[in-house]
């Protein structure tokens, strides 16, 4: 069985949240003996030399796209065994950043759902199952539905829309996205592309997918309501049948406190005891935190936004910092978010420090050497950043929603169960209450405290689960 991902990020050749890392890595995850799965991504300019060196160039052509003709050129790549191929056009893909904002990046991610299926004949490629991802390829489905299947080598091609993130659809009014799209009037339809008067691609996508996902059951839930369902709860509900939550998972070879390269001391679930602490000790040394092996430090590695819960922590900023905790953040994002870290780390120095950047090895390293990791979401469809947590024996602290309430399992002194602490209400005291609890644990109760971090390290979070119900989803579209 042939399966195409279309995805407008992937590990490593580019990344701007989890979506790379989920599209990066789960490839990688299925059976090769029944799937082909190969991964189309564009070709930015910003993308590191050493990559764009190792690709190889395929051939290319001419698109119509609205009223432009556009070049499409088709880069390819073998990496860790999976296909990968890169649309190439600079008028498109040249800025800094993979995204920038609408209507341009509406336009571009309309070239790129409709290059993805133009170049399929060229590399002689027919999938059964194109993968999409996000709104950026909302329009694939779209597109295969208007002319593509006309064409004897489309007809049947069934598409999958995963939805990584609702906040985001690609929204812009309805005659700048005809024209951007070359979209006949018909796409332009409350019950197709339009809503609440504006094109929307990633309701298109919604619409003419085969079968939607999203990544954790709970958020799979939670979207079919107006607090979480970003005006689409109405849609979602419709095609309750075909949604379905498959939780994601994480590369347990690239993150992996035994062998991980970026960090201070390897360690296991069977050394961490002695071992873990001493990139504790590295990482305040370096970041010029107090050197005290003994302090709590709490870990935050996220983009800087509202989803993330960041004004919960600036209330209670100020009450925390009373207590023997550290705080480590690394992040970028929204100003004031940057600039209150900024502050606090000021404020408190040697308690507080901020990480105002974006750094593969040092979030490592803060995984690693954090004792807990706070991650008190607004939303969150998965969270991957709690499951890295997990991995490395540090305790995550969340607010129950989304992915974070699927994958934490909350501390229950009574029998002894849990891999985290959890909050219910989107309200900062109660988040510091549960740090405050978190920190009664680690100080006084050590044994406890090393018992959850041995069910931490010991849950499992690689694909190995979520691969095999894609697969089944896979098999059931195909019909087999
Ligand atoms: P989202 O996709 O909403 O940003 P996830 O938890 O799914 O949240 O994925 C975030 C990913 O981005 C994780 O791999 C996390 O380690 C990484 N990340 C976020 N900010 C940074 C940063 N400043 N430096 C390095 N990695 C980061
Ligand atoms: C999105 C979500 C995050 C999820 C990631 C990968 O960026 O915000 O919760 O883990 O996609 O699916």
């Amino acid at each position: 069985k042939k399966i195409l991902f279309a995805t407008s990020e992937a590990v490593p050749f580019i990344k701007t949240g989890g979506l790379a890392d989920v599209a990066g890595s789960l490839p990688k995850c299925f059976d090769k003996k029944y799937f082909d799965i190969r991964v189309i991504l564009p070709k930015y300019a910003c993308m590191k030399q050493e990559w764009k060196d190792k690709m190889e160039y395929v051939t290319h052509f001419y698109m119509d796209l609205g009223f432009k003709n556009c070049y499409v050129g088709i880069m390819q790549m073998q990496y860790d065994g999976i296909q990968f191929y890169f649309i190439d056009n600079e008028y498109y893909f040249s800025g800094p950043k993979p995204y920038d904002s609408a209507p341009w990046d509406l336009e571009k991610f309309a070239f790129f759902s409709k290059a993805v299926l133009s170049v399929l004949p060229v590399i002689g490629f027919r999938p059964d199952i194109i993968h999409c991802h996000d709104w950026q390829t909302g329009l694939v489905p779209v597109y295969l539905h208007d002319s593509f299947q006309e064409n004897e080598f489309f007809r049947g091609i069934k598409t999958v829309m995963t939805i990584h993130n609702l906040k985001f659809q690609g929204v812009w009014d309805v005659k700048t996205v005809k024209d951007i799209t070359g979209l006949s009037d018909y796409y332009f339809a409350p019950d197709k592309l339009e809503a609440y008067k504006d094109a929307n691609f990633l309701k298109g996508g919604m619409v003419f997918a085969d079968a939607i996902t999203t990544v954790s059951n709970t958020y799979a839930e939670e979207i079919k309501t107006p607090f979480y369902g970003e005006k689409l709860d109405g849609l979602l509900n419709a095609r309750a049948n075909s949604l379905r939550g498959i939780v994601n998972g994480i590369d347990y070879n690239e993150f992996n406190p035994e062998t991980d390269p970026n960090i201070t001391k390897n360690y296991n679930a069977k050394n961490f005891r002695k071992e873990k602490i001493k990139n504790k000790i590295q990482l305040q040394k370096d970041l010029g935190l107090e050197q005290d092996p003994k302090a709590m430090m709490i870990g935050i590695v996220s983009r800087l936004t509202d989803q993330k819960g960041f004004d919960l922590i600036a209330y209670i900023m100020d009450e925390l910092c009373q207590d023997a905790v550290q705080i480590v953040a690394l992040g970028t994002g929204e100003e004031r978010y940057e600039n209150m870290f900024r502050h606090f780390d000021w404020k408190y120095h040697g308690k507080v420090s901020a990480q105002i950047y974006y750094d593969e090895a040092m979030s490592h390293r803060i995984y690693a050497a954090s004792d807990a990791f706070l991650m008190p979401s607004l939303f969150e469809p998965c969270g991957l950043s709690q499951l890295m947590s997990l991995r490395y024996g540090t305790l995550p602290i969340v607010r129950e929603t989304g992915g974070l309430k699927d994958t934490v399992v909350p501390y229950n002194e009574f029998e002894g169960t849990g891999t985290g602490f959890s909050f219910v209400n989107y309200n900062a005291h109660e988040m510091l209450a549960t740090i405050f609890f978190t920190e009664s644990v680690y100080y006084d109760k050590k044994r406890e405290w090393n018992k959850m971090v041995d069910r931490a390290m010991a849950a499992d979070f690689s694909w190995n689960n979520s691969a095999r119900q894609y697969e089944e989803m896979y098999n059931w579209l195909i019909g087999e």
